[in-house]
């Protein structure tokens, strides 16, 4: 009897701690952000940090505690392909080198609190100093810092003088950034170097830039063989490769080499939309920047320089991006914060609605496109059982009104809720 008593007892525990959650969301509005439909008055389960079961809410017979979204619009946490949380708005052109690399460590903290406050879960960082986002990206792994999911590139590659070299300074202080290398072999051992400091994405600059100081924004860095031993050796590495390219050049030449996605592609022709198609190469382009850089960027320093470049580029890059929507290119979300400040990355959802997608095509970038560009499509972009439980949720339908993802109300990231 007692025996049986026993297994009684035991059996009712199994069947309560099966039943206890980490966490119970019952959502009002999931968005499938593949078809843009919604489902309504649903449960999301959470479980070890990923969603364990979704289904209709009137399914659902429990007393457990839950998160009340009923009222609210729920997606998918979002992706940014191109940010630089060590980097700042407010310190940009000469006020750069007052930071050490352990100063803009600690401003990465500041900015990957901001940044997943705004509902971006897992972002790329493309590009630091001294392998900080590295740092801040084991921190936040570690759980000693809040932040989002971080594929950090660590230091940019590029051309001696190029863009993604530091040209502040005379000869005399010989200033050199971390990631300049020439010629493919020393190139190929950047890649590996990077590999071996926890880099998992490789960035190089395939052209000049704005924000540089003597880059034309049009001319391609990197002969063809640099870029080509880059993407080889990364591959073979099992990393991807961002391309930084405005120019039509550089662009065509960063895909021939093999890259995976093309970051800015502000001047890029058809033929370069048609060669990003036929390769499955990803768009990301930052559309919300200029308007920011025009009225922001003196303030912070940029050069005037910078300025002048940027008011060719800004105007161009949108009717680019518009072009590029209507080929029917693969876009990515990829917003470039730090230009402008951490934690307005969801400003641009309006801007790439201004100039050509759907609102839904806009969420898709940050979503499902990011995901595959990302490598990451079984864990994240969707709310599906078995990926990442990262959830955001906002008061309006984003469908109907996209500026709505500016005030992201809900966050939750592997399951643990850091805003609501
Ligand atoms: N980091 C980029 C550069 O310096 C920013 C470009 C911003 N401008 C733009 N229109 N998207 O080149």
């Amino acid at each position: 009897m007692q025996k049986f008593l026993l297994a009684v007892a035991s059996a009712v525990m199994m069947t309560q701690t099966a039943l206890a959650h980490d966490a119970v969301i019952r959502a009002g509005y999931i968005l499938d952000p593949e078809t843009g439909t919604y489902a309504t008055d649903q449960y999301i389960l959470i479980d070890k940090g990923r969603i364990d079961d979704v289904g209709d809410w009137t399914d659902y017979d429990s007393d457990e505690d839950y998160i009340d979204l009923s009222e609210k619009y729920v997606l998918p946490g979002l992706l940014d392909a191109h940010v630089h949380l060590t980097g700042d708005s407010q310190v940009h052109g000469y006020k750069r080198l007052t930071r050490s690399t352990p100063r803009q460590a600690i401003t990465g903290v500041r900015n990957a609190s901001r940044t997943l406050d705004a509902g971006f879960t897992t972002v790329r960082n493309l590009g630091a100093a001294g392998y900080a986002d590295i740092a801040l990206m084991e921190a936040i792994e570690d759980g000693d810092v809040p932040g989002p999911r971080i594929i950090a590139s660590g230091p940019s590659l590029g051309i001696t003088g190029g863009h993604c070299d530091n040209n502040l300074l005379p000869a005399e202080y010989d200033v050199k950034a971390d990631g300049v290398a020439d010629g493919p072999w020393a190139l190929r051992a950047k890649v590996r170097e990077n590999k071996k400091y926890g880099a998992r994405v490789i960035k190089f600059c395939a052209t000049g830039g704005v924000l540089s100081k003597g880059t034309d924004v049009g001319a391609q860095q990197f002969a063809f063989e640099e870029m080509k031993a880059i993407v080889d050796e990364a591959h073979l590495n099992g990393l991807k490769v961002a391309a930084h390219a405005h120019g039509a050049k550089g662009i065509e030449t960063a895909i021939k080499a093999g890259v995976d996605s093309i970051e800015h592609s502000s001047f890029i022709t058809d033929s370069g939309i048609e060669a990003a198609k036929r390769k499955g190469v990803y768009l990301s382009m930052d559309v919300y920047n200029s308007d920011y850089i025009l009225s922001e960027g003196a303030k912070a320093g940029m050069l005037e320089e910078s300025l002048n470049k940027e008011r060719r580029v800004g105007k161009i890059q949108r009717e680019s991006f518009r072009r590029a929507v209507k080929a029917g290119a693969k876009m990515a979300f990829g917003s470039d914060a730090a230009v402008y400040p951490h934690g307005q990355n969801g400003h641009q959802f309006a801007y790439m609605v201004k100039w050509g997608m759907t609102p839904l095509q806009s969420i898709q970038a940050a979503t499902i496109n990011n995901a595959d560009l990302f490598g990451m499509s079984a864990d994240v972009g969707t709310i599906e059982i078995g990926k990442f439980a990262d959830i955001i949720a906002v008061e309006e339908d984003p469908l109907e009104n996209i500026h709505i993802l500016k005030t992201v109300s809900f966050v939750m990231k592997n399951g643990e809720v850091h805003k609501k």
